[in-house]
């Protein structure tokens, strides 16, 4: 289903006014409640208590129609943290809490979360961003409910190990940046020059190889909305409602321009069809495909550092940026992302290590 991320909606971090369109923003929320959304997702760090502040305005009058999940930052001490969401979402509960970052202290935060619930506090407890080693572990410590990760056509790490985790253990999968933070919607053509405070001026895909690589990908997939009837952004909504183990699809939107857009092309209308999923995925294979080492980079790699030789290991054309990354976090230490992968090989083909062929 499709679910309201209320993070930009919080006013900060996005570029956004902070102050202006406060009505418009609320407006969005009730808009959203109206068209049907049942679940909204936000953090006490959205707009620093904006985001669940206007989410209680806007949702009071139907509490019991709709379901509110906040997180515990991985520094706060968790009985403080939901206390403070709880007056500012003006509720006695939240429908789930979750544990926004598995940091050094996250086993402890994780019981602490299930005595609130206990209390009545939150109705579920729940992960975002842990490695499936984590979400192992945290299932052995009490009954987690749900976990929340990125997920888009571009962002595919939860493939490898979590989402068949949390299929097996039959939890809810909560899929944040559906639209890659607004690239999915297909409206930069160059990467784009964000206002001070927009966090997104140090999000790599909005730059360098990786930018014109996802700007590839949505060339090709403009026909293929377009025939299916959907703007692009519906399209990339749809990809993931498709996707089996998701439950809900958090798509973050600022106005209800954004909101009607989503609405139409992500909750409406038939779902794509299994050839059209597998052309998407097709596209991206080949948009992502890793390049082969030079012979003379091979040879170097070997006085490289664990992590950097790890890699280069599997640049052998059977293995992908995630595959890469998975493989690595099974040991336990600390964890890899494609994006470092990527990041990492795109170095590689700035100093002419790769194989051009490849
Ligand atoms: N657990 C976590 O660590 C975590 C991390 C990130 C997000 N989340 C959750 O997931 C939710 C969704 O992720 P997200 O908000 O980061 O990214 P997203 O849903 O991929 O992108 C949302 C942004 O894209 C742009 N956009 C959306 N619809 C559009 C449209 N129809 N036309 C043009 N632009 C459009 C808007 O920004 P602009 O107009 O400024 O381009 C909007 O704020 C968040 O709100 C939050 O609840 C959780």
């Amino acid at each position: 289903m499709l679910g309201f991320g209320a993070w930009a909606i919080g006013g900060a971090g996005w570029g956004a006014s902070d102050a202006g369109d406060e009505a418009e923003r609320l407006a969005t929320i009730q808009l959203a409640h109206e068209r049907g959304i049942t679940i909204f997702d936000t953090a006490p760090t959205y707009g620093n208590g904006a985001s669940e502040r206007l989410l209680g305005r806007a949702l009071k009058a139907h509490r019991d129609q709709v379901v509110i999940a906040t997180k515990v930052g991985p520094r706060d001490e968790p009985r403080r943290s939901l206390e403070d969401s709880l007056r500012r979402l003006d509720s006695e509960y939240v429908d789930l809490v979750q544990l926004h970052e598995t940091l050094d202290r996250w086993e402890w935060q994780l019981e602490r979360l299930y005595t609130l619930r206990e209390e009545g506090k939150a109705r579920a407890v729940g992960l975002c961003n842990a490695t499936h080693l984590q979400l192992a572990r945290a299932l052995e410590i009490a009954p987690v409910a749900s976990y929340q990760a990125a997920y888009n056509l571009f962002d595919r790490d939860v493939e490898e190990r979590e989402l068949p985790l949390v299929r097996s253990r039959g939890l809810a999968f909560l899929a944040y940046r559906p639209l890659a933070a607004g690239l999915l919607t297909g409206k930069h053509a160059s990467p784009p020059e964000f206002p001070p405070g927009d966090h997104r001026a140090g999000i790599y895909w909005f730059k360098g190889r990786e930018f014109e690589r996802r700007r590839a990908v949505i060339e090709r997939l403009r026909p293929l909305a377009r025939q299916a009837g959907v703007s692009l952004s519906g399209l990339a909504l749809r990809w993931l409602l498709a996707r089996d183990g998701v439950t809900v699809v958090l798509a973050g939107a600022r106005n209800r321009r954004q909101l009607e857009e989503n609405l139409a092309g992500g909750a409406g209308g038939p779902p794509l069809t299994r050839d059209l999923v597998e052309t998407i995925n097709g596209i991206t294979r080949a948009v992502f495909r890793l390049p082969r080492p030079t012979a003379q980079a091979a040879q170097q790699a070997r006085a490289w550092g664990t992590r950097e030789r790890f890699i280069v290991e599997r640049l052998d054309g059977s293995h992908t940026p995630e595959s890469i990354a998975a493989e690595w976090t099974d040991r336990g230490e600390q964890p890899m992302v494609a994006a470092q992968v990527k990041v990492f090989v795109d170095g590689m083909v700035e100093h002419g290590l790769v194989d051009a062929e490849s």
